[in-house]
């Protein structure tokens, strides 16, 4: 495993802790703020080759957040990040536990120090799209998902937005947060 070239994903590899997040959900009349604290552990999977041609290296996460108001965790999610070193792109897979699943791909870039992935889906997309359970799809579908974390160092600052179709509107549902390598 420790020769595997991970390429720009192995600046993601770690434990990491932050507690300045916040979340923007929709409710029936309006949206709810949550500030929250979270952990991300990412480790190293290995490589693989598809249909003889393709090699991804591969990382995988668990994404763990609770509410600062009461220590409840309150969302929870895993998935994998791969690089296709030859068409230089990244992909982002994810499952939430409301049957819900994204395959995101898109770029990454390095900026002096930082390194910035860049990803997003959306439903009904041929290339990147979103997989969901007929409930959600016909309640709460996510119609599009949108991610950009920026590593430099041992920080991480994500923000991502989750465009949903719910209660009759259309809501920008975000998430952001600071995090250090520990
Ligand atoms: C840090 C990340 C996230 C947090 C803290 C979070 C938190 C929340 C919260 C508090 C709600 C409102 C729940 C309720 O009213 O009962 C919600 C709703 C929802 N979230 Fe997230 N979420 C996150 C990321 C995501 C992602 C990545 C997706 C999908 C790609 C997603 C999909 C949804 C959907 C579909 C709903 C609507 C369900 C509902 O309100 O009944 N969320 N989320």
């Amino acid at each position: 495993m420790s020769e595997i070239d991970f390429g720009p994903l192995q600046v993601l590899i770690g434990t990491w802790k932050g507690d300045r997040g916040t979340d923007v959900a929709p409710e029936p009349d309006g949206k709810d703020e949550t500030p929250f604290f979270e952990t991300i552990e990412i480790e190293a999977v290995g490589d693989v080759t598809n249909a003889k041609k393709q090699t991804l290296v591969v990382v995988r996460y668990h994404q763990v957040v609770s509410r600062k108001s009461n220590n409840e965790v309150f969302h929870d999610e895993i998935g994998y990040w791969y690089w296709d070193a030859d068409s230089e792109t990244v992909a982002h897979s994810l499952t939430i536990p409301r049957a819900v699943c994204v395959l995101a791909g898109g770029t990454v870039k390095q900026n002096g120090d930082e390194v910035e992935f860049q990803v997003s889906a959306k439903d009904g997309d041929r290339d990147w799209g979103i997989v969901q359970s007929p409930f959600m799809r016909d309640n709460a579908r996510t119609v599009e998902f949108r991610h950009n974390i920026k590593v430099s160092g041992d920080t991480l600052a994500y923000s991502e937005t989750t465009v949903l179709d719910i209660y009759g509107k259309t809501f920008d549902h975000t998430d952001e947060n600071t995090l250090q390598r520990s």
